[in-house]
């Protein structure tokens, strides 16, 4: 079946639990959902991609699956799914699923099947190996798992050591056995039969292993072996195998890529024989950090714009963009890139930063309302594994406080509180006690009050994504930077068909002098400004942002 051009569309991401509790338990659910997909329409996009609604003991929030053809009884029945995809599919919006598949829970039936028996046909499901020099203890290598510690866990069951990149409760599958790649391909056929339009695909960039596991040179304690199984031997090969399926269906496919190189993404995003349509990587995510947001240095806008330039001009005329600034992995934007004291202005201004590069845009839950991180009193109230095991690593190097602080600032809990809609009890979010504390915040930010305020953030997202449709040269055109080593202004260009669009954004929180580019005369038609009125010439306000066009 022919895909759908996917170029225009724009994807709003939901993370369930949290998202809209629509039968009064206190979590969010799939009859939240449904009754909350005009609000997504209203927005502009054109697809829901939805982290993982299957069924799961939730050490990983989700990504610690436990039953692939099913949903976790907290989000409702398989019933209420179609309901959404057929309400979402009426509405025009297309809805993509998360595809996790580098692990599974390790109380997946395949797993338990595994630790009882190694010569049963699930004892290849997983990566077993035994202990160096026979003994307990003696890790079979020294990879790290991505939440910090070991990426090894001992099955007294097997006398074995399995394989986990992420948590002890995630066991990597062995994707060399070609069983489970059969595996995966049904479980596709599963949800695409159904209707589903495509998948979002987790750390799909983990999934070939080199032989022999060799050890990986230490040099940080989160990322060691990485080189061994990042873009792995037969990573493509396997891809292939997917995408035959997909494209069966007409299904897009979104690749999840930490630590993705433009050089990797032009392997599986380019051309026709593509084996991915889209990839997440995780540049521009580093612009206040070294790899991980636990590694934390002072915002760099240089080092944002570099990681920007990068991708689009990489993946131009051979590939296309997903461009996001936040998910479910990230503390929120504006906390991070932008400024809290101006959070209307900076949340805005940084739409207008991302959403008029070429690429689809993703938009993650509460990102339209100008969200803004949480920050708990102590680390009993933090839930993320990531959050925990971060903490437990730095004991002996910091203070409980220091600690905490870190937490706050990079916690992956602080993008997961409740939706926050209405300025009433629990956020409008439910009726009972939510699972997880609101923001307090949740006065000032909701959805209401940006719905009842013309400059709001959340206006200001519906104005830009229905400006990107109106103008092809948004879509489609050229991306060209001007003054990259500025340390306060962004300014780029999209060009198409003789139009020129500039994007111009200020990313100070004081009154900057500005100048057109060499090229530029005139003044330029104004498309969309997040302040009212004018400002004095050649000055943006604090975090102001405009787009002008020259045709
Ligand atoms: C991806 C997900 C993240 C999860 C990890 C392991 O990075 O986005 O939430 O923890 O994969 O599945
Ligand atoms: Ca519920």
């Amino acid at each position: 079946m022919e895909q759908p051009d996917f170029r225009s569309m724009s994807f709003y991401q939901i993370w369930i639990r949290s998202f809209c509790d629509g039968n009064g338990d206190g979590i969010g659910d799939l009859y939240g959902v449904y009754d909350k997909l005009e609000y997504i329409r209203s927005l502009g996009v054109d697809a829901i991609w939805f982290s993982p609604i299957y069924p799961s003991p939730n050490a990983d929030y989700g990504y610690d699956v436990s039953d692939y053809r099913n949903i976790h009884p907290d989000y409702g029945t398989l019933e209420q799914f179609r309901k959404v995809l057929d309400k979402a599919h009426s509405l025009g919006l297309k809805v993509i699923l998360d595809l996790v598949i580098n692990h599974t829970s390790d109380e997946h039936p395949w797993f338990q099947a595994s630790c009882r028996d190694p010569h049963g046909p699930y004892g290849d499901y997983y990566i077993w190996r035994h202990p160096r020099k026979g003994k307990k203890g003696k890790l079979p290598n020294n990879w790290s798992s991505q939440f910090t510690g070991p990426a090894w866990e001992y099955a007294e069951g097997r006398g074995q050591y399995y394989l986990h990149l992420f948590a002890k409760k995630q066991p990597d599958l062995n994707m060399d056995n070609p069983q489970v790649r059969r595996e995966i391909r049904e479980i596709m056929r599963f949800w695409l039969d159904m209707g589903v339009d495509g998948f979002r695909e987790d750390v799909i960039t983990f999934i070939s292993k080199h032989e022999g596991l060799p050890s990986g040179v230490p040099f940080l304690p989160v990322l060691n072996g990485m080189p061994f199984y990042k873009d792995g031997p037969n990573l493509l090969r396997y891809l292939r195998e997917f995408r035959a399926v997909a494209l069966e269906y007409g299904a897009i496919q979104i690749g999840e890529a930490p630590m993705g190189t433009v050089k990797e993404a032009l392997r599986y995003v380019s051309g026709p024989d593509r084996v991915l349509d889209m990839l997440i990587q995780f540049d521009h995510m580093q612009a206040d950090c070294f790899f991980t947001e636990f590694l934390h240095h002072p915002f760099s806008l240089r080092k944002l714009k570099r990681a920007f330039t990068r991708w689009q001009l990489g993946l131009a005329d051979r590939g296309w963009n997903a461009l996001y600034l936040e998910n479910h992995d990230h503390p929120r934007v504006i906390s991070r890139y932008g400024s809290e004291r101006f959070r209307r202005e900076s949340g805005t201004m940084l739409a207008a930063a991302y959403l008029f590069q070429q690429g689809c845009p993703f938009i993650y839950q509460g990102q339209e309302l100008g969200m803004t991180n949480v920050r708990l009193p102590s680390i009993e109230d933090y839930l993320d594994v990531a959050s925990h095991n971060l903490y437990r690593l730095l004991r002996h190097v910091s203070s409980d406080k220091a600690r905490l602080k870190r937490i706050h600032r990079s916690s992956r809990d602080s993008a997961r509180t409740p939706m926050q809609w209405t300025a009433g009890p629990n956020a409008g979010f439910s009726e009972a006690e939510p699972w997880f504390r609101v923001n307090d915040n949740y006065r000032e930010i909701n959805a209401e009050a940006e719905e009842a305020d013309p400059q709001s953030v959340l206006r200001f997202y519906r104005r830009a994504l229905a400006l990107r449709k109106e103008e092809e040269t948004l879509l489609y055109g050229s991306y060209r930077e001007f003054f990259p080593r500025h340390r306060k202004l962004y300014m780029y260009e999209r060009a198409w068909k003789g139009k020129r669009i500039l994007v111009v954004c200020s990313f100070s929180a004081k009154p900057l002098p500005w100048s057109l580019p060499a090229g530029y005369a005139g003044e330029g038609e104004l498309l969309l400004d997040n302040y009212p009125g004018e400002a004095a010439p050649g000055i943006l306000r604090p975090y102001e942002a405009k787009v002008l066009r020259w045709s």
